[in-house]
């Protein structure tokens, strides 16, 4: 069976949480392959919330294993407070959660290198999460990095005062105060705590699932444009958010992914710093904010917000090969008369229909389309047959504009609210 792949389209929180929760009762393993603390994936069901960091997405789910792949992240003071909240709900976290041993370790030097850095940065900053997770995967590719499966060697502690080490210096050169050693005393017990979990070589684990016919999803964090290579650049994470990351992050062979989700608001959001093409600097973008509860799920800064961008999108679905949509959100465009969408950009005096390489450099003017409203609530609607009729010229519109059908569109937070669509939708 191949490793089917969930993943964000834009610069992150387009959902993922939400509709991974939703299909793991499809499933038999859920595995995140990237990122680490600085994704915040909220899940809602039976009027909980619960946002998730490091841990998969299908954890409140019966009979089904999640996977911290080798390509994630791990700040094992989050996790372990991830899983305090986990076990207060009665899970039995040890029964449904395996880690690689490959993954990379979050230090408290690396938060502290990164918060570093960004205040080094000034006005260019970043906008990080500040979880470390920059200063970590500089040191995996520069190889230095400390691994879960480190913690299992006699000599752990001598390693891990080694890299701290290397981290002091590198701090030295910067003008920043800090206090480590609450931070470390924490760090240490968490790691007594992390080491008792189910640590795995996670790629023999997820090839041998799938060999058994098991079916695997694979979990993205972030959006694809916060991707190392692909996305805006700098202004972006420091791993591979997309399908080519489920590969490396999980030990998946290209040939061996089946279905790829690209997931993506009804509208835009972005936090942190970096273009935004279709940004909304004024009341509607403020609407938007308010009625979509626009606040990041890990620090709680407010999201900028803006129309959809189509240019940006069928980017996305390229880089990723993307073979089902998923709308998100669409209840908080319920407010408009009118919703505009990007289908192109002006730039230098040309219309283009794709992201420009310098796109911080040079200006770029969003050219919208605008299409009719549905100026209805959407959040009570438990079947795609009930919804209004300019929602659905909507998602024909994007569908034809995207060349990818669209078969599941969100209509709130809750599990419920998810509407599963028969995509007529077809190339010809
Ligand atoms: P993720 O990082 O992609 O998992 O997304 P986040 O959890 O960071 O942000 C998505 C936010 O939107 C969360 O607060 C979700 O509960 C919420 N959400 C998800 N789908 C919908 C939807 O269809 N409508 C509304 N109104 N909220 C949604
Ligand atoms: P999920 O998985 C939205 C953004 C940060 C910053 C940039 C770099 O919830 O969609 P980092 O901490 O990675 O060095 O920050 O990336 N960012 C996210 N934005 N959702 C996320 O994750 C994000 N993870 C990082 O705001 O601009
Ligand atoms: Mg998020």
């Amino acid at each position: 069976m191949k490793v089917d792949v969930l993943l964000g389209l834009q610069w992150g929180d387009e959902g993922k949480g939400k509709v991974v929760d939703v299909l793991t009762p499809e499933y038999d393993v859920i595995a995140r392959f990237q990122g680490g603390p600085n994704a915040g994936h909220t899940l809602e069901f039976d009027g909980i919330k619960h946002v998730l960091h490091t841990i998969p997405s299908g954890i409140f789910h019966n009979n089904k294993e999640n996977v911290v792949g080798n390509g994630v992240v791990i700040d094992p003071i989050i996790f372990i407070k991830e899983i305090d909240a986990l076990k207060k709900m009665g899970l039995n976290i040890n029964e449904r959660l395996a880690i690689s041993r490959k993954a990379h370790l979050i230090l408290p030097t690396h938060r502290l290198l990164d918060a570093a850095s960004e205040q080094a940065k000034g006005k260019q900053k970043i906008g990080s999460t500040l979880k470390g997770i920059g200063p970590t995967y500089m040191d995996k590719t520069g190889r230095n990095g400390l691994r879960v499966g480190d913690v299992e060697t006699t000599d752990f502690h001598k390693k891990y005062e080694q890299l701290r080490d290397k981290h002091l210096q590198i701090l030295a050169q910067y003008d920043f105060e800090y206090d480590l050693k609450e931070m470390e005393e924490e760090w240490l017990n968490c790691m007594e705590t992390f080491k008792q979990f189910r640590l795995i070589d996670s790629e023999h684990f997820i090839n041998q699932a799938r060999k058994e016919n098991q079916k695997v999803l694979a979990e993205g964090a972030q959006g694809t444009l916060l991707d190392i290579d692909f996305g805006s650049y700098p202004f972006v994470t420091s791993s591979n958010t997309i399908t080519a990351g489920a590969c490396t992050g999980l030990g998946v062979a290209p040939n061996q992914i089946g279905e790829v989700f690209g997931i993506f608001k009804a509208y835009c959001t972005r936090v942190g710093s970096g273009p935004f093409p279709t940004e909304l600097h004024d009341e509607i973008g403020e609407e938007i904010r308010k009625a979509g509860n626009e606040f990041g799920a890990t620090t709680g800064r407010p999201r900028r917000c803006g129309w959809i961008d189509l240019p940006a999108l069928k980017y996305a679905i390229m880089i990723n090969g993307v073979t089902q949509l998923i709308m998100t959100k669409a209840d908080v465009l319920s407010e408009f008369e009118n919703i505009k969408v990007c289908t192109a950009y002006k730039h230098k005096g040309e219309i283009i229909d794709y992201l420009p390489f310098d796109v911080l450099d040079e200006e770029i003017e969003p050219i919208y389309e605008e299409v009719t409203g549905w100026k209805e609530d959407l959040t009570g609607l438990s079947s795609i047959e009930q919804i209004p009729v300019e929602l659905n010229n909507y998602i024909q519109y994007l569908e034809d504009k995207l060349e990818t059908p669209i078969t599941i569109v969100s209509v709130g937070p809750d599990r419920k609210q998810t509407l599963i669509r028969k995509s007529e939708w077809s190339k010809a």
